[in-house]
């Protein structure tokens, strides 16, 4: 028998999947719009008919309205005549739009999100095949719209917050990286090299080494290294963040969300501490994830496990992992890790960032 109760529950969650829909596919409308140059056509143009976006971005026109349209109706655009023929209205970005969705040093630009889901949906396929076989999905298989969109995503984090509130809030390790003789960094996981960057910006005596699986990010980073104005104190280097060759040490070694993608992060956290010079630290940036699995969770550990399930696990699996952890690292996981890979000292610090927790290893 269905009572009312069952009906209420039925339509709730129809219509949230109805819900997601659309913001799904007004995500990647967004996708459309950055990579195709469209937002950047409108912040140069101002305000624009659909035939100047189309000349401006060079797409066809047919798909420039459509586009303006459905962008207009979600509210990302605006469109002051709506009331005129297709062809004579004009669209501009709203205020402060722009800086979510052009402004690529802005703190809220959120864009780069939406070339992260596009990525994923590329490798829905390899997913599925995956999930029936247990193997992986290789990183490099999510594509450049993955790797381009969690580093510009990231980016401004490490532009703004990096130097001015994380490490500061460390003062013994921002001293020492200001200091002679000069300090020497170790960035694991380093993706297109952002985090190692804005290190050897922000501590003009430091020389920085970033270390990444992924090819295709190394080669990124290189090339983001070499207009930086830091490029002579900046390499990257292509390797597995727990078979590194114990060639120097550091002072400081960092990990920024990346400690959950590795394979063997134990042995990640091992080679860390090996090469760590007297008086070194780890510093750990992992998802702000709750200490405990409760279920249904809040929107931090819905975003999180939405990443676990998509890329995160799948692209550990791929690494015939020892520990495949997902994106969902909590802090008692990285607690145990640490004390697994013979750290004397563990730290959750005391930094205010929405999406990250940090953590401090000690020799
Ligand atoms: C979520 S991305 C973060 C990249 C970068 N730290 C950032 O914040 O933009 C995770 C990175 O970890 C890298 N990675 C995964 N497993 C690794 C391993 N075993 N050794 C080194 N890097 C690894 C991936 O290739 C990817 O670039």
């Amino acid at each position: 028998m269905t009572t009312s109760t069952d009906v209420d529950a039925r339509e709730v969650l129809a219509e949230r999947l109805i819900d997601g829909l659309t913001g799904a596919m007004e995500t990647l409308g967004v996708y459309l719009g950055v990579e195709l140059g469209l937002y950047r056509a409108l912040a140069d143009l101002g305000e624009a008919t659909e035939a100047e976006v189309a000349g401006q971005a060079g797409i066809d026109p047919r798909y420039a309205r459509e586009w303006l349209e459905q962008q207009a109706v979600a509210g990302y655009l605006a469109c002051d005549d709506a009331a005129l023929p297709a062809a004579g209205r004009r669209y501009r970005l709203p205020q402060g739009h722009a800086e979510v969705l052009v402004d690529g040093d802005s703190p809220y630009h959120a864009a780069p999100l939406a070339l992260a889901l596009a990525g994923i949906a590329g490798a829905l396929p390899q997913l599925v095949q995956a999930y029936r076989g247990g193997g992986g999905v290789p990183y490099a298989a999510y594509g450049r719209a993955l790797r381009d969109g969690i580093a510009a995503a990231n980016r401004p984090m490490f532009l703004h917050e990096l130097a001015t509130a994380w490490l500061p809030a460390v003062p013994d390790l921002d001293r020492r990286l200001r200091s002679a003789p000069p300090p020497r960094v170790l960035d694991l996981g380093c993706g297109l090299g952002a985090s190692s960057v804005a290190l050897a910006r922000a501590y003009p005596r430091a020389t920085v080494l970033g270390v990444d699986l992924d090819e295709a990010s190394v080669a990124q980073a290189r090339a983001v290294a070499a207009g930086s104005g830091v490029a002579d104190r900046v390499s990257f280097v292509v390797g597995d963040a727990a078979l590194l060759p114990r060639e120097a040490t550091f002072d400081l070694v960092t990990v920024f969300e990346a400690l959950h993608d590795m394979g063997d992060p134990v042995a990640a956290l091992r080679t860390a501490r090996d090469r760590l010079a007297a008086g070194g630290s780890v510093l750990v940036a992992d998802e702000r994830v709750a200490d405990a699995f409760t279920a249904p969770g809040d929107a931090t550990e819905r975003l999180m496990y939405g990443w676990s399930i998509l890329h995160c696990l799948p692209a550990t699996l791929a690494e015939d992992p020892v520990e495949a952890t997902g994106t969902v690292l909590r802090a008692p996981t990285l607690a145990r890790w640490a004390a697994e890979a013979g750290f004397a000292g563990f730290e959750v610090l005391a930094i205010d960032n929405p999406f990250w927790r940090f953590y401090r290893l000690r020799g």
